[in-house]
């Protein structure tokens, strides 16, 4: 079956690791026809919008995009088009595994975490004002509504795939309204789901049980801020964030994407890592029925990894990119 995804190659590396991803799928025998369409500053400066409507026409259609960083300036300039991304298509729920990888240098061992992140409220609402000058009110907009929605898929995820337990990250003794009324949402939930342990940390505690043990945690759910911190501390402890991917999932769309941002630093010289992005893929595969090929693939990935001989510059190697998806190409040719 050929499968026709959107393809968002994005800013800084993004083009040479969706490249790179684009390969190594065709090599596993996976078609798929890929719809490029531009977001963020190249999407501007054609369009005059980051995320313009043949972008999201196209999305809606396929149902499935897979997506490069985009860069967003800090300060000033235009809002995120990953922020407007998700909340446009209602992507409400950002899925990010971190385990470690066989081979792949790190601090922690035997790290299986899975962050369900709730992705489209919170500070991230984009309500900002100056209400005098020297002082600005940031809005933290929390809904029953959407606490409730992501606490399900929590649970509906540790349930199909035999996850040991929830716990609900929150800092409600401060934020009593607010964080107030997320925990609340996920104990409601909890109680639907007695076969599921379930328990609850307030966010800095969380942040202290991380990097003591955290192999002795599991599925976290949290609202989007402390999601889109702890996540890439998360990324921190298995080999940093050239090695976890991540979905952005919806009712009615699914975006796939690397934790990581545009790396200028690295831009064009070949040089970045494509794992995270795979990563992505990979889930994005499963997402689509192709669970035989995701496997494939991450297989293939396992055995570079853990050979060592092909590591990118980020992992303590020398290898290109190019070089490496060379590596992770001719390990899926084995085993097709
Ligand atoms: P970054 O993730 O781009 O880079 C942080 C560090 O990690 C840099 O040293 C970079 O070289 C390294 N790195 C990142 N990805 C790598 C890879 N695949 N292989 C090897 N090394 C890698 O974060 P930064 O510098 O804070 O952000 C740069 C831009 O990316 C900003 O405009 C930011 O807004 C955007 N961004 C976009 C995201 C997205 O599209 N989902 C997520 C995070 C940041």
């Amino acid at each position: 079956m050929t499968h026709t995804f959107t393809l968002i190659e994005g800013d800084g590396i993004g083009p040479e690791v969706s490249a790179a991803v684009v390969r190594i799928l065709a090599a596993a025998g996976v078609e798929i026809e890929w719809d490029r369409q531009d977001a963020g500053a190249v999407a501007l400066e054609q369009t005059g919008e980051t995320i313009p409507p043949a972008l999201l026409e196209s999305i809606r259609r396929h149902k499935v995009a897979l997506k490069g960083p985009l860069a967003t300036p800090v300060g000033t300039g235009h809002t995120s088009a990953n922020v407007a991304l998700r909340k446009t298509l209602d992507l409400y729920a950002n899925l990010r595994p971190s385990r470690n990888m066989p081979g792949v240098p790190s601090r922690y061992h035997h790290v299986d975490l899975i962050i369900v992140r709730e992705n489209t409220e919170d500070l991230y609402s984009g309500l900002e004002h100056e209400v005098v000058p020297g002082v600005v009110e940031s809005l933290k907009i929390v809904t029953e509504r959407a606490s409730t929605r992501i606490a399900r898929f929590a649970f509906e995820y540790a349930r199909r795939e035999g996850r040991r337990r929830v716990t609900a990250v929150h800092k409600a003794n401060i934020m009593k309204l607010g964080d107030g009324l997320f925990l609340e949402c996920v104990r409601r939930v909890a109680a639907g789901y007695p076969d599921i342990p379930f328990d609850e940390r307030i966010v800095d505690a969380l942040c202290l049980d991380l990097v003591v043990k955290p192999e002795t945690l599991d599925v976290l759910v949290l609202p989007n801020l402390y999601g889109d911190i702890v996540s890439d501390l998360c990324a921190g402890l298995v080999g940093g964030l050239g090695v976890v991917g991540s979905a952005n999932l919806g009712e009615d769309a699914a975006v796939f994407e690397a934790v990581h941002g545009s790396a200028p630093d690295l831009a064009g010289r070949n040089l970045a890592n494509p794992t995270a992005l795979l990563l992505a893929a990979i889930m994005m595969l499963r997402h689509v029925g192709e669970g035989a090929r995701a496997d494939l693939i991450a297989r293939a990935l396992d055995r570079v990894m853990q050979s060592g001989q092909v590591r990118t510059r980020d992992l303590g190697g020398d290898a290109s990119t190019t070089e490496f998806t060379d590596a992770v190409c001719r390990e899926v040719g084995k085993a097709t």
